[in-house]
């Protein structure tokens, strides 16, 4: 299969491009890496340098190479961001999208995966709840109206021509190669830290000094065989949440941490963060099916992340 990714030069479409490669599929990837690193691809794969907010550049990209299926990951990925940028949010993850699949129309692709987010699209998700794929919609941040407006206008124009749609939910994606820089993704921030000795910030969940907010981990090497799944049209549903429905703590994620790199690491306190939901925890039971086995327990999951993280460190 010919198999276009967006994205492709990111943590998670890096994964996905050699998942895919390594399954003998035909990989092109396209980013325009103002976050990515063209490291993340295997040489052989060839990357579109091309900003999705470029409609005749995304267009050009698709009629060459005219992939059977494009898998969606290029984004503007930080909530904080989304705030403080509505508009440049905006123009990447809705348009963007948009100039996406009206390429993908273009050249007859037959499949759009898109990566969406479980972890922002439903908004605050109640003590003891797990959001399962059909409970509502009520994203607070701009990066999750973002992403449900695409989810909406994809479907709205999906539904009787074009490509055949799956969107994927991702919850709080964690893994080797993920960029500890950005304001996203605090396992990859708590690893990088705990590894230089530095300590470990835990911002509130409503004030300095509590246990932070809930999330649902997902480890990247879960997140690739669904996305594989829905790639190859192994998945028959159309949305599928791609999360453990383990709810974790800021303060307990960061004290794992600590038990897996060394009693030394201080933690600290911090002040809640504008824009953070409280508690976000996504209900598996599709994911399970669709894996045919349980997502990856956290600690394992560290335990492999911590490893790639101390060998990157080694070699540098
Ligand atoms: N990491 C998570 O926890 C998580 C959770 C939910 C959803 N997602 C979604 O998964 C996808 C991949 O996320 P990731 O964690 O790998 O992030 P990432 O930042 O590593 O990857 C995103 C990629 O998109 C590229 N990109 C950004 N703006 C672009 C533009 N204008 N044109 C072309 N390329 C552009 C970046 O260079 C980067 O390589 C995103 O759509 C994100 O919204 C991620």
């Amino acid at each position: 299969m010919r198999v276009l990714v967006t994205g492709g030069a990111g943590f998670i479409g890096g994964h996905l491009v050699r998942a895919l490669a390594a399954r003998g599929h035909e990989v092109e990837a396209l980013d325009d890496l103002s976050q990515g690193h063209a490291e993340n691809l295997p040489a052989d794969v060839r990357l579109h340098r091309v900003d999705v907010r470029d409609a005749a550049a995304v267009r050009a990209a698709l009629l060459g190479f005219r992939p059977e299926v494009v898998c969606h990951l290029a984004a503007q990925i930080s909530v904080s961001r989304s705030l403080r940028e509505p508009l440049l949010d905006a123009s990447v993850n809705v348009l963007g999208s948009l100039h996406v699949l009206e390429a993908s129309c273009a050249a007859g692709v037959a499949r759009l995966v898109f990566a969406s987010t479980g972890g922002a699209i439903y908004g605050e998700v109640p003590e003891g709840e797990r959001a399962r794929e059909d409970w509502p919609a009520l994203p607070t941040s701009v990066y999750g109206i973002s992403k449900l407006t695409v989810e909406r206008y994809l479907s709205a124009l999906t539904s009787s021509q074009g490509p055949a749609l799956r969107v994927l939910r991702y919850a709080n994606v964690y893994g080797p190669g993920q960029d500890p820089l950005g304001e996203a993704g605090v396992v990859a921030i708590f690893t990088e830290r705990a590894l230089a000795g530095h300590p470990l910030v835990v911002h509130g969940r409503r004030r300095a000094g509590d246990t932070g907010c809930v999330r649902d981990y997902v480890y990247v090497m879960d997140v690739v065989p669904a996305t594989l799944a829905a790639a190859e049209g192994d998945l028959a549903e159309p949305l599928l949440n791609v999360g453990t429905g383990v709810e974790t703590t800021t303060q307990r994620l960061a004290e794992q941490l600590r038990a897996l790199t060394g009693d030394a690491v201080v933690i600290e306190a911090g002040p809640p963060r504008p824009g953070d939901l409280e508690r976000s925890v996504l209900d598996p039971t599709r994911l399970t099916a669709a894996l045919g086995r349980p997502p990856v327990e956290l600690r394992s999951g560290l335990e492999q992340t911590l490893a790639w993280y101390r060998a990157r460190r080694a070699a540098c």
